[in-house]
């Protein structure tokens, strides 16, 4: 799907429609009246003729036979804050695509209320709504060919420019979150990886399983052990000259979640493609971090590992000793994110960095207490929880604070070994996995944890997501190394 940022008269707006909010008392905004006045009056006129209130979000739509334009489609809003944007401007643009219409103009929505900003806004809850994984049903050639985003100035044309590359990011991710196992398996991961990095200022390193072998990376060698498809560990960089901060994100990279010889039963398995998604987020950070060129060091860590049961695979109560001297009783093959991200915790130290955040889809426990749209996030630095609440509160994207409890340390702690890899009750199981972490986190580095285990991957579509991946949380970690100053 093409784009373009279009600032002038209507008259010159070529496009099959023209797409804009209405209020539920059939108001159109004023910035559309101002510019488009003709046009306004046009509709107006339509609207008050219609007699129910529409619904939140709901379009309709009518023949406009201004300029080159077939139709209007209007999507109302009830509230323009930035997410109520978003989806209103996604619903605009699954509209159009189901009437078949191929070039349509996006009126900024919200711009009433948000002046320019709704020009971001608008282009991100465009470009994450018309998103589809239709690569095995229907090829590329599907859906709209081009959206016309309309905007004011040259302020909006940057914001349309950040939204697109953020959006890109985004969407990348979801492309590969949503490829099955078969496909993306953890050497298919690390090539993807290296073609990122080609046109882009990124670094990749790949390490086979015999370098992992070699850096005592005893977790990954663990769980990688069961599968035919080999572990891989990738570190990709991006080093900007003269750097604010040193970052460091580690994704968690389980190709397929099968549990190991803990075997999940088959409702739970299903969906377990989606284990990688954490280390798939940390790619897409890298694209838009490196695409925008922010001044800030970022350093993607990324276990990869596929979790089948099999004559090489690791069994309940074999014992891992870490590079680290931290020994480890495996109660659950089930519980095996947590082995491998300590590995690149471990890795991390070397690195020397300011900030460490991990992103996993790690516990059951975390969509238990939260619910399917909001992540967990762990850590003891209030100005890091600050900071990156701060950040998802501008994207929609939502994270809850849960607590680094260490009454529940007594649950961890192994019989014969430092630490087991599951609690020994099922409660607050999302706080024990983070405070194993916290025990391999490095120690000088300000460290989040957070549980995406819920928003990664959805069953059934939401606001502007389609069923399936939503690359959460790219956006809130762009948005937070974009804050970074000093
Ligand atoms: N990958 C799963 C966690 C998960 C669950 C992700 C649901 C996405 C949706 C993880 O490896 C796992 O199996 N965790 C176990 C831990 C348990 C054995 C302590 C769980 O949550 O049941
Ligand atoms: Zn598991
Ligand atoms: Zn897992």
């Amino acid at each position: 799907m093409k784009t373009e940022y279009f600032s002038g008269s209507l008259d010159e707006l070529q496009a099959d429609a023209l797409l804009v909010e209405v209020y539920r008392d059939f108001r159109l905004p004023e910035a559309f009246k101002g510019a488009f006045k003709k046009a306004a009056l046009f509709i107006e006129e339509r609207l008050s003729c219609l007699e129910k209130k529409p619904d939140n979000f709901e379009v309709f739509y009518f023949p406009f036979p201004e300029g080159g334009f077939k139709f209007v489609l209007l999507s109302c809003l009830e509230s323009p804050d930035a997410d109520g944007v978003r989806t209103a401007a996604s619903k605009l643009l699954n509209k159009a695509e189901a009437l078949g219409l191929k070039r349509v103009a996006l009126f900024p929505v919200g711009h009433d209320a948000l002046g320019e900003e709704a020009v971001y806004y608008t282009v991100e809850g465009a470009l994450l709504g018309a998103y589809s994984f239709s690569k095995y049903k229907d090829g590329a050639s599907k859906g709209l060919d081009e959206v016309v985003f309309v905007g004011f100035s040259e302020e909006g044309r940057k914001l349309y420019e950040r939204a697109l590359t953020v959006s890109g990011a985004v969407n990348y991710v979801r492309d590969l979150v949503n490829e099955p196992a078969n496909v993306i398996t953890p050497s298919v991961m690390a090539e993807k990886a290296l073609e990122l990095a080609e046109g882009l200022a990124l670094e990749v390193e790949v390490f086979d399983e015999k370098r992992i072998a070699g850096l005592q990376m005893a977790g990954i060698l663990a769980v990688g052990g069961g599968s035919k498809n080999p572990p891989r560990f990738v570190h990709v960089s991006y080093k900007p000259a003269e750097p604010l901060k040193r970052v460091v994100l580690v994704g968690k990279g389980v190709t397929f979640d099968s549990g190991g010889l803990s075997l999940k039963p088959e409702q739970f398995m299903r969906g377990m493609k989606s284990d990688k998604s954490g280390a798939c987020a940390v790619l897409g950070v890298l694209k838009a971090v490196a695409e925008l060129g922010l001044p800030v060091e970022v350093h993607g860590l990324i276990p990869l590992v596929e979790n089948m049961p099999d004559g090489g695979s690791y069994r309940p109560d074999d014992v891992i000793v870490f590079r680290n001297g931290k020994s480890v009783e495996v109660k659950s093959t089930d519980a095996e994110g947590r082995l491998i991200l300590a590995d690149a915790l471990i890795y991390a130290s070397g690195l020397s960095p300011d900030v460490v955040i991990d992103v996993a889809t790690l516990t059951g426990a975390c969509v238990v207490a939260l619910g399917r749209y909001t992540s967990g996030l762990f850590t003891d630095d209030d100005e890091l929880a600050g900071r990156l609440l701060e950040a998802c509160a501008r994207t929609g994207e939502k994270l809850w604070r849960l607590p680094l409890d260490e009454d529940l340390m007594k649950d961890i702690k192994g019989d014969f070994t430092h630490l087991r890899n599951v609690g020994k009750t099922r409660y607050g199981g999302a706080i024990t996995a983070a405070l194993f972490l916290k025990k391999f986190a490095p120690p000088d580095a300000s460290w989040a944890h957070i549980d995406i285990a819920g928003p990664a991957y959805l069953e059934e579509s939401w606001k502007y997501y389609s069923k399936g991946a939503t690359g959460q949380p790219v956006r809130t970690l762009v948005e937070f190394l974009s804050r970074v100053v000093s």
